[in-house]
């Protein structure tokens, strides 16, 4: 039983509601409406930005052999320069946990092994002849280097070495003269060096001569520089086909294009060619207050006058895919590698444009993959619209609340089938909710519960215009997600949900 007040207020709200259509009855959506031209990607900055990155290195002169892969780096961001980990780029804009972070570069001995020796490693260019000072390669995506028993020119040991360092396609040989730490200081006591790249390198980037001075100085003697000899490439023919990320599959590429496509959220620079980084740097993208979180990136290797020079990932809230691959490069700069990857959602259909019984105006309580729910008593207290001026994209929608403002109970909505998720895994369900239908003094009691295996994990309240709402939950495998909400004439609109792998 309401209140004496309670009832007041109601009747009330009843009352300044009579000259509401409701939605059932294809009454007027409270919305602005979207006039939203969606993003695509600003080339200039980007041709402009990878022509300022330096990210070409070779073994440093003091460094041990045998150093661990360093961590992807992060080079530029939107144009801006950087230097710093895919994590702390991510956790900016997103707090996220920074031992999920997956290392695809590094030492394995497992299913990296297996996919080296499946290419064949071919000789992409010599070195001088012994007595000439040669240079070794200045590129990018180096990994790490060792050194090998200098008592031949032992490409072999190299390419051995290679096969066990993940990532490694390319080797460059040569011995490094006058490195005091090579000569006395670390055991293996060779000057044989082979250094790994995680990209294929040529003798246009023979570009490090040495000439540092590495020996400690003794009285007034002229300290030798280092120098180097006989460097020769060595790579695989060609370059191994990533695994696709956890939480994404692959919609296009290798090819020559980068996607030109709406729904651009920006770009970041990676000092490799590593699909698991942009993976992450989506993860953590944060998201457009328009078009919710990164659902899609591509990768590409920008080669400019026929140099590796960066890899991108730029990232977006739509899903693009290979028709949009069309920005081949600019000037001096081409676009090589370039590959799309679509985040998967865990649920089916989230956007509602699932149902298609009508090409203008409908709705009803359930279709194929999603089931609405009303209390005993309760008519369309949950439903699902096929009608564009109430979706946030589209023509789908569902809505929360009785649909012919019959009855003022909150309805239940939930897809038909549980989630299939990964057991333990963090998750986050998005979803775009508009409570404006009725206007700010009316919706401002609107209230949406998202339940996550029966527990409030978020939701929205008060009166909103299509807004973004997001919550963070952990799967068990087969999950049920259920929206509860709507008491007519308060009524909230549910659009494009996802529930994204984190
Ligand atoms: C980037 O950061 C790493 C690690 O902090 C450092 O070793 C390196 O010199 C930096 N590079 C540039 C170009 O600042
Ligand atoms: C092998 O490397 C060691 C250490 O740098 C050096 O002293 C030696 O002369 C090298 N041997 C050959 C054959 O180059
Ligand atoms: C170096 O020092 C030695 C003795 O201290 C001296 O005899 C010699 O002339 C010096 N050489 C040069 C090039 O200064």
């Amino acid at each position: 039983m309401p209140s004496p007040t309670r009832f007041l207020v109601l009747a009330a709200l009843l009352v300044s509601a009579t000259a509401i259509v409701p939605p059932g009855h294809q009454g007027l959506p409270h919305q602005t409406p979207t006039d939203i031209t969606h993003p695509t990607p600003d080339n200039a900055v980007i041709v402009d930005t990878a022509n300022q990155v330096d990210q070409k290195t070779a073994p440093p002169v003091d460094t041990p052999p045998n150093a661990a892969v360093a961590p992807t780096l992060v080079t530029a961001v939107d144009g801006t320069i950087t230097n710093t980990t895919v994590a702390d780029v991510a956790s900016t804009s997103r707090r996220r946990r920074h031992h999920q972070i997956a290392r695809k570069f590094g030492r394995d001995p497992g299913d990296g092994l297996a996919k080296r020796q499946a290419g064949k490693f071919e000789k992409v260019f010599d070195g001088l002849a012994a007595g000439q000072h040669d240079a070794s390669i200045q590129g990018t995506a180096y990994l790490t280097y060792t050194v090998v028993n200098n008592a031949t020119y032992n490409v072999q040991g190299c390419l051995d070495w290679c096969s066990t360092i993940k990532g490694c396609v390319f080797v460059n040989v040569y011995y490094e003269f006058n490195n005091y730490l090579l000569d006395f200081v670390f055991g293996e006591k060779s000057n044989l060096k082979c250094a790994a790249y995680g990209d294929l390198h040529t003798a246009a980037e023979k570009l490090n001569f040495g000439g540092q001075a590495s020996y400690p100085q003794v009285g007034n003697e002229t300290v030798p520089l280092t120098y180097i000899t006989q460097s020769s490439g060595w790579g695989l023919d060609s370059l191994v086909d990533p695994d696709t990320p956890d939480g994404y599959e692959l919609v296009f590429g290798p090819t020559g294009g980068a996607n030109n496509a709406p729904g651009y959220m920006g770009f970041s620079f990676i000092d490799k060619y590593d699909v698991d980084a942009c993976a992450l740097l989506c993860n953590g993208r944060g998201v457009d207050p328009n078009g919710g979180g990164c659902a899609y990136f591509n990768i590409w290797r920008a080669v400019v006058d026929g140099v590796p020079t960066t890899y991108t990932c730029s990232m977006y809230y739509l899903v693009a895919d290979e028709s949009t691959a069309v920005n081949y490069g600019q000037g001096p700069l081409v676009v090589t590698l370039s590959r799309g990857y679509a985040r998967k959602s865990a649920l089916i259909d989230g956007g509602f444009e699932g149902y298609t019984a009508c090409d203008d105006f409908c709705l009803t309580e359930s279709y194929a993959n999603w089931v609405g729910t009303s209390p005993s008593g309760g008519t369309f207290d949950a439903s699902i619209f096929f009608f564009q001026a109430y979706a946030h994209t589209g023509h789908g929608s569902a809505l929360l609340g009785s649909a012919f403002g019959i009855d003022g109970e909150a309805g239940s909505l939930t897809p038909a089938q549980p989630l299939q998720t990964d057991k333990g895994a963090n998750y986050v369900v998005q979803c775009f909710m508009s409570s404006a239908f009725s206007g700010p003094q009316i919706e401002a009691a609107a209230k949406v519960d998202i339940l996550w295996n029966g527990e409030r994990v978020g939701g929205t309240s008060g009166f909103t215009e299509y807004a973004f709402v997001q919550a963070s939950v952990v799967a068990t495998g087969s999950d049920k997600l259920v929206f509860v909400g709507g008491s007519a004439p308060v009524w909230t609109f549910i659009d494009d949900c996802k529930v994204y792998k984190v």
